[in-house]
């Protein structure tokens, strides 16, 4: 089971031949049996369980334009804690193939929707279903693993809530996923941004989601405190007001604000990434064009909220590895030009970093390439411990999508739970297609 070589269907776009539709047509069983599989149902996912939620996800290409289910982006998805998720993706009109990828969400490796690694991708008249148990609540979205960098800019996404048990739940909770197109950003696909009526004093949690390539800044205008109650679906711990500062979404990940509903006649407007947000009282007449000069700072999550345990000892690490981003000439399907590299080498040629399951992992992000690289772990979260030497100090921050500038260095921990064959990639997608991928994989 060789993933060298059969990784290239998934970034270079490569030809529909690529697509190898005898498994669309039949299921795809998971990864083949190996004598290391201790644990098959953890590769797999829930055998007969009945699903809690079921949907279909009907994938359409029209110009450049892709659609589930006939808009763009894709239904938004919300369940629960525990459920049992069932996900059939039909590929009615996609000519290079498409699967769904269930960014952040850490599911078992063979639902990861990886094609080329954890699947094929499924051609048009083909069908795929996803099942997994929906373990950790949070903000997460989905997007098709194929040909990534046109296919998801063209729209094929959506998101995905995990909500917590009844009882947490603010009176509004509202997902507000940003999106370019060409001609502009949007907000759940809206160009002309989010309303959100709430009463004075109301609870709101706005779930953000950065859909693109660029880091973006979400802030609240008018001096609103918040709190950043999550990052990449995981609670901070006793989160501080903030007041006054943004807050960064780098390429891929989700951020949950937490505030309360200001009162009659003012509004919350929550700057996103060149489009607005706005929480007002019902009936209240609010443009939503002005909110104001973008602070100058930005919360730093090294040293944002308190202290909690972290379940795992990074210093008792088993493995270390290095994943230093740089840049060098050489050849990517052929075509010369300057390329991204890992460790000097570019995809499909960077060395796996190898892990045996219940390991501690440390690794340490190094970017020397002239720009910055939001690196995002499959099937993993991950808690950053410094940036540039600066030991992490406020809550854990937990990631699966972390922004890593220019000649910064991060150091990361993560416990190796998960097993399969993960990628490690730049969200910066056309990144990816250049060469910035390696692969977590397990003995
Ligand atoms: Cu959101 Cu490998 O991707
Ligand atoms: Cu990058």
């Amino acid at each position: 089971y060789s993933v060298m070589g059969m990784g290239h269907a998934e970034f270079g776009g490569g030809p529909v031949d690529e697509v190898h539709d005898g498994h669309a047509a039949h299921g795809w069983d998971g990864p083949p049996r190996q004598p290391g599989d201790r644990d098959v149902d953890s590769l797999t996912g829930p055998g007969d369980r009945p699903a809690d939620v079921a949907v279909e996800l009907v994938a359409a290409r029209d110009g450049d334009r892709y659609t589930l289910n006939g808009t763009t982006p894709g239904p938004e998805l919300r369940v629960e804690q525990g459920d049992l998720v069932e996900v059939t993706l039909v590929n009615e009109s996609v000519p290079d193939g498409v699967t769904l990828h269930w960014h952040g969400v850490d599911v078992p490796n063979a639902e990861d929707g990886v094609a080329g690694v954890t699947q094929d991708a499924v051609a048009v008249g083909g069908s795929h279903t996803y099942r997994f148990v929906a373990e950790d609540a949070g903000t997460y979205w989905y997007h098709s693993h194929q040909v990534s960098h046109s296919q998801v800019r063209g729209g094929l996404f959506g998101t995905l809530v995990v909500a917590p048990p009844a009882g947490e739940a603010a009176d509004h909770d509202v997902v507000a996923a940003v999106h370019t197109y060409g001609d502009g950003p949007t907000v759940n696909g809206r160009r002309d941004g989010l309303r959100v009526d709430a009463a004075p004093g109301e609870s709101v949690r706005l779930r953000l989601v950065n859909t693109d390539n660029e880091v973006k800044r979400a802030w609240l205008a008018d001096g609103v405190a918040f709190r950043l109650l999550a990052v990449d679906g995981r609670d901070v711990h006793e989160p501080s007001l903030v007041t006054d500062a943004a807050v960064t979404l780098p390429a891929g990940a989700r951020v949950d604000l937490g505030f309360e509903a200001p009162s009659v006649g003012t509004a919350a407007r929550v700057e996103l990434g060149g489009t607005t947000v706005v929480v007002a009282p019902p009936g209240a007449a609010v443009a939503p064009a002005d909110v104001g000069d973008a602070p100058a700072e930005d919360v730093d999550l090294l040293h944002y909220g308190t202290p909690a345990p972290l379940g795992f000892d990074p210093a008792a690490a088993d493995r270390e590895f290095e994943y230093r981003i740089g840049r060098r000439f050489g050849l990517v399907d052929g075509r010369p030009g300057m390329y991204w590299t890992v460790n000097g080498s570019m995809f499909p040629d960077v060395p796996m970093f190898v892990v045996s399951d219940g390991d501690v992992v440390r690794m340490r992000i190094e970017n020397s390439g002239a720009d910055n690289h939001p690196m995002h772990l499959h099937g993993h979260h991950a808690v950053v411990l410094s940036r540039d030497g600066e030991p992490a100090t406020g809550s854990p921050w937990i990631v699966d999508s972390l922004d890593v500038g220019r000649d910064e260095t991060y150091e990361i921990a993560f416990v190796a739970d998960n097993p399969g064959i993960w990628l490690d990639h730049c969200h910066d997608l056309p990144h990816a297609t250049e060469g910035l991928v390696a692969h977590l994989a397990y003995t």
